[in-house]
């Protein structure tokens, strides 16, 4: 049973994913075409949140929304400790210091309060991270006290497609937010996207200009950009799939919930805590188990294909130890590192897989 569904999914919408593609193709404008711009005015729309640029992948959406939102070489970006390196490189890449703290032990996402403690005088930014598809619960409170302290909030929404904190959906809280459209995401392109959504006007247009070379057609000066386009292709596939978003993450749900009734009293296994009150979309639905090694070959043996996301905790990663500050010494993300795993949740699963999965989790 594969961990995901990108080949069912697809074999699902063949039909009129090709048609989609062949008419791009046909137009010849297979890149900067209208499609882009159709999905930037939908997924706004889904959002309810006023500007979305599309770029072409989560991680340069990351930075993108950063720089535009005035990180700059040297400033400080909080974020938490476990979560997909991109966080940290979007930071790394413009030249700031990420700062990373813990998270809190049953959500794994970040610990607002060690967050806030650590706003100081270079802080320009904090990122947090809707891990796994789960909205944090206290986005509200974090965008409250980081507007006094004139820091931005960018949210790492690339797992949280549809996902929505107490009050408003992942994505459109803070100064900007970042999502990826990668192949596996809740939303999908077959290739890479990404994109960055925000109800500043000025903040969209930075983005825009430094996604076209620096080419500022509306209200920004002249500079020097990037090429950030994704390609014509990735926007229309996304226009296709847009409209079963919602029920894919349904999908996701009542999986989840299943899966949950399966784990619940377990001796050995637990689920990553699911806040009441807000609406998780399961991008995975991760366990933690003390024996992970031991699970996971349990669960391939009954023909189960698991993934472990992430390892390691960032200042723990080959590449990031050393490049990313430290505050604590994040026990709870370290701890987390060690046991979680993930199973299969992809609304592709058959009924007689979810029932596979969730007795293979009940096992003693
Ligand atoms: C939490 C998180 N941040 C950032 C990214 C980066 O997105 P992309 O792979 O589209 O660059 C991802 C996606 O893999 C992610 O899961």
């Amino acid at each position: 049973m594969p961990f995901a569904g990108v080949a069912r999914e697809y074999a699902a919408l063949r039909s009129a994913v090709d048609a989609a593609i062949r008419a791009v193709l046909a137009s010849g404008r297979v890149v900067r075409g209208p499609s882009i711009a159709r999905f930037e005015r939908a997924w706004a729309r889904f959002l309810g949140v006023e500007h979305v640029v599309l770029v072409h992948s989560g991680t340069t959406a990351l930075a993108a929304a950063l720089a535009a939102a005035g990180v700059r070489p040297g400033d400080e970006v909080v974020l938490p400790a476990l979560t997909f390196a991109a966080t940290a490189e979007a930071v790394l890449a413009l030249g700031a210091v990420p700062v990373v703290v813990d998270v809190a032990p049953d959500t794994l996402l970040l610990d607002i309060d060690a967050a806030l403690r650590t706003v100081g005088p270079r802080t320009r930014a904090v990122v947090p991270v809707h891990l796994y598809g789960q909205p944090h619960p206290q986005l509200e409170r974090l965008a409250r006290e980081l507007r006094l302290r004139r820091v931005a909030l960018v949210e790492d929404a690339c797992q949280a497609h549809g996902a929505v904190a107490p009050g408003a959906r992942c994505g459109v809280r803070g100064t900007a937010a970042a999502f990826s459209f990668y192949p596996t995401k809740n939303l999908a392109t077959y290739g890479e996207a990404g994109a960055v959504a925000t109800g500043d006007a000025r903040l969209a247009a930075r983005v825009r200009a430094w996604r076209d070379h620096g080419d500022a057609r509306r209200g920004v000066r002249p500079g020097v950009g990037l090429n950030l386009w994704p390609g014509e292709i990735e926007a229309v596939i996304l226009c296709v799939k847009l409209p079963y978003l919602r029920a894919w993450n349904a999908r996701r749900r009542a999986t989840a919930r299943r899966y949950d009734r399966a784990l619940a009293g377990h001796a050995a296994l637990r689920p990553v805590a699911n806040v009441v009150g807000t609406r998780h979309v399961y991008h995975q639905y991760v366990v933690r188990a003390r024996d992970r090694d031991r699970w996971r070959a349990r669960l391939a043996a009954a023909g189960i294909e698991t993934a472990v996301h992430y390892p390691r905790a960032l200042p723990d990663r080959p590449g990031l130890a050393g490049r990313v500050r430290m505050r604590g010494g994040c026990p709870n993300a370290r701890a987390a590192a060690r046991e979680v795993f993930g199973v299969p949740i992809h609304p592709w699963l058959t009924e007689a897989e979810r029932r596979r999965v969730a007795a293979a989790l009940a096992g003693k």
